[in-house]
């Protein structure tokens, strides 16, 4: 084996270079082949798709259901969830919802549907509830995330527990259980609402409530009723799944899960093995690990992206994410939960505050300072890198 020296070793980049640059003074100026498999990938993950609304429900009081036309078969897992990409004034934004239809409504119609309850101060709920029409047309990216049931790895048992509007994925779960049901899943849903005027689409669910599927409204606030009342505890959830080995669905408010995860725990399920899907985001203003004296400020973002310098406001108690939208700046997203990592940049300078839950990253990019803005929140002036669009 020859040595060189290290002149002879840098002078081997030149070599590179001049042969890499022969190669392309010779190659062909004919678009490059795409292979089948990446043909298909892409057929498969078409990435956001114009769609366009064709029917607007309102099923209680700030709550909608929203169908939406594409111009052919939409694929999905029921438990799935769909991306809709907006513009708002200035401001693109993307928010995550759990498709709430069945399987035969894609097949059949070319359709999807979501329910969207305005939530308070919710700068694209409210858009959503009191301005999205039918004829209106919305970028969707469609057939996103893992909450699906899958017979490898669940128990012909599921027991799902909702909070609220998070009833949408169980929705399209029990539909499509109902529409087919080949390897035979039973599944109990816990529903759990303040009141009977609360509970989303209590007729569909009431007509699903038999054979393979049961639902349990659980109603915290509602004394004449005659069904379950208070909140889903160890003894709801003994009662209704007791003993036999159930794959436990969460799907509802933030503080909700935590109720949730508390009262499984009791009952020894492992959490681990638990599919959660929360919204309504983190309060940090409530997480004791977030310095309280930091609360309330607004600090000034550095943004880099490409050739180009942006300086923006964000506030505190608000993910980076949002702050870059607000600002018009473009960011992808999908889960906005902290879990899928498109919507990763890099952190050059400065504090950040990213909550241990659902911090979906990888070891190596929290040691190389990259955090997934959905889920990070400024505790200092930043200098971050953001991907170009
Ligand atoms: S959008 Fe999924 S991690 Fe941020």
């Amino acid at each position: 084996m020859i040595i060189k020296n290290k002149f002879a070793d840098s002078m081997g980049a030149f070599r590179v270079t001049k042969v890499r640059n022969q190669a392309i003074s010779e190659a062909s100026d004919s678009p490059l082949l795409e292979d089948e498999v990446t043909l298909k990938a892409r057929k498969l993950h078409q990435g956001s798709l114009p769609t366009t609304v064709c029917d607007v429900e309102e099923m209680c009081a700030g709550v909608k259901r929203f169908t939406f036309q594409f111009s052919f078969i939409p694929y999905f897992t029921p438990g799935q969830y769909l991306s809709l990409r907006l513009k708002i004034g200035d401001s693109i934004v993307s928010r995550p919802y759990s498709i709430c239809s069945s399987r035969s409504l894609a097949k059949e119609q070319h359709q999807l549907q979501i329910i969207v309850k305005k939530a308070d101060g919710g700068f694209v709920s409210s858009y959503l509830v009191d301005r999205l029409s039918i004829g209106d047309h919305v970028e969707i990216e469609y057939g996103l995330g893992e909450f699906t049931i899958d017979r490898f790895r669940d128990k012909p048992k599921i027991l799902a527990i909702a909070g609220g509007v998070g009833i949408t994925p169980f929705l399209s779960m029990a539909k499509s259980l109902q529409e087919s049901n080949p390897h035979g899943i039973e599944m109990t849903i816990l529903y759990g609402c303040q009141k009977e005027s609360e509970i989303v689409a209590k007729k569909e669910l009431d007509a699903l409530n038999h054979d393979h599927v049961r639902v349990i409204y659980v109603l915290a606030d509602e004394p004449s009723w005659t069904g379950e009342h208070g909140f889903i505890s160890t003894e709801i959830i003994q009662k209704y799944a007791p003993k036999e080995p159930y794959s436990v669905f969460f799907c509802g408010p933030t503080a909700m899960k935590y109720f949730v995860i508390k009262e499984l725990s009791k009952l020894k399920y492992d959490i681990r093995k638990i599919r959660m899907e929360s919204f309504g985001g983190i309060d940090i203003s409530k997480d004791t690990r977030y310095p309280k004296d930091l609360l309330d400020k607004y600090y000034k973002l550095t943004i880099h992206r490409g050739m180009e310098t942006l300086t923006v406001d964000a506030f505190v108690q608000e993910p980076i994410a949002v702050a870059l939208e607000r600002a018009g700046i473009k960011i992808h997203t999908r889960c906005r939960g902290g879990v899928c990592g498109i919507c990763r940049i890099k952190v050059i300078s400065g504090n950040v505050y990213v909550p241990e839950e659902n911090d979906g990253r990888r070891d190596a990019d929290k040691k190389l300072g990259y955090v997934h803005c959905c889920h990070a929140y400024p505790m200092s002036d930043l200098e971050i890198k953001i991907p170009i669009e």
